[in-house]
């Protein structure tokens, strides 16, 4: 309750010092609020005190994720101080190498929704497995799983399907830009077909074999070297705590699983090239002390209300996966000169008769029983 949580003598005026808390394992677990949650974030929100949310999940928009969370957790949240796995791949909209009007394909746990998020990002052509399956059924001998969704519209070019290369009817085929992970897979098996023909193929035109495949004079063997699209992970979690009682399998399984077929597929002669953000990522944290300092400077929105703050000196981090949420805010080097402070809970994927040994970039600051001890144990230590 407010009463356990004492408030230092600055009182209503926001403290220079914020919050980051990771969602599952330390707020929810998947659906169900963690015993404490709720009355912290209504504490911090009476109080002003700055916080975010800042979780590796996906799969949804961020508009629809928050009104869930609120829900859920009976708190109003906004997407001023919300940043999930892919939040920040609308980076890559900008830029000389902007991907906005070139071809992506986005999976995740729902096709249809994956497309959603990224055409609501701002990406003009985006194309699912489901996409690809469907213009050319063969590709994938066995049958779909069965949350397989047929897709809305069909692809904007043909596929490539003839057995041998001639580049020169190529550009009027289906060429992939880049490939995105936006949440946890559920069709891994048509998935990782999609992705290896990708991946094997000539300049991302699907149906194609790259002749430079097994190339020993190039680098990692010719393989992923011949202007195939560049792969994303929008995070690297091998586990995660949902409402099973021990930690389940997260995006990073099926990166691992990936990364294992690559090898076997190239000969064993080439690892998976691929860019993975998400904690313990510094691009997240540099993303998350962004929206977290309000635009990059002296205003914080926080729920809402603008307010005239200091830059943050402190920003504790409090997490349940000492691979993502503790390493990764003991290894964020803040441009800004912010400090992160690592607060490890027992209520998520870490525990001391299971969890990995908390040492070096491991170690957090403090372990604590859940979320309300890591909030009492900050205020205590900025008196
Ligand atoms: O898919 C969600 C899982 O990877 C972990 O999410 O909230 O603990 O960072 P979170
Ligand atoms: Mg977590």
């Amino acid at each position: 309750s407010d009463s356990d949580v004492s408030v230092g003598s600055s009182g209503l005026e926001p403290p220079p010092f914020a919050f980051a808390f990771d969602i599952d394992g330390v707020l929810l677990h998947v659906a169900k609020p963690i015993p404490g949650a709720t009355a912290v974030l209504r504490f911090l929100n009476d109080y002003n005190i700055p916080f975010i949310l800042l979780t590796n999940g996906g799969g949804k928009h961020e508009t629809e994720r928050v009104r869930d969370l609120g829900e859920r957790l009976g708190v109003p949240l906004s997407t001023d101080n919300f940043v999930q796995s892919h939040t920040p791949f609308q980076e890559l909209l900008e830029g000389p190498d902007s991907l906005r009007d070139k071809t992506v394909l986005v999976t995740g746990s729902d096709y249809e929704k994956c497309r959603a998020i990224f055409k609501e990002y701002g990406f003009q052509n985006v194309i699912t497995p489901a996409d690809i399956y469907a213009a050319s059924p063969t590709i994938f001998p066995f049958q779909p799983a069965s949350t397989f969704t047929t897709p809305t519209a069909p692809l904007p070019k043909p596929l490539y399907t003839s057995p041998t290369l001639s580049s020169s009817t190529l550009p009027s085929h289906l060429k992939v830009d880049a490939i995105f992970i936006l949440n946890d897979p559920r069709d891994w098996a048509l998935d990782t077909q999609i992705i290896t023909d990708l991946l094997l193929s000539h300049a991302g035109h699907v149906g194609t074999y790259s002749p430079l495949n097994n190339s020993p004079t190039l680098p990692n063997n010719g393989w992923q070297r011949d202007g195939q699209p560049r792969l994303y992970f929008s995070n690297a979690d091998l586990l995660w705590s949902a409402g099973y009682h021990l930690p389940r399998l997260g995006q990073g399984a099926f990166q691992a699983a990936l990364a294992g077929l690559w090898r076997r597929i190239t000969g064993g002669s080439a690892e998976l090239e691929r860019t993975s953000i998400g904690k313990p990522y510094g691009e997240t944290y540099r993303f998350a002390e962004r929206v977290l300092a309000g635009h990059r400077g002296e205003v914080l929105r926080v729920m809402g209300n603008d307010k005239k703050v200091g830059a943050l000196r402190r920003v504790y981090m409090v997490g349940d996966n000492p691979e993502s949420d503790i390493a990764g805010a003991n290894g964020y080097v803040s441009a800004e000169g912010t400090e992160w402070v690592s607060v490890l809970v027992r209520t998520g994927v870490w525990s001391e008769e299971r969890g990995r040994k908390l040492e070096g970039e491991f170690e957090p600051r403090v372990v604590v029983d859940d979320v309300m001890g890591a909030v009492k144990w900050a205020f205590r230590r900025e008196g």
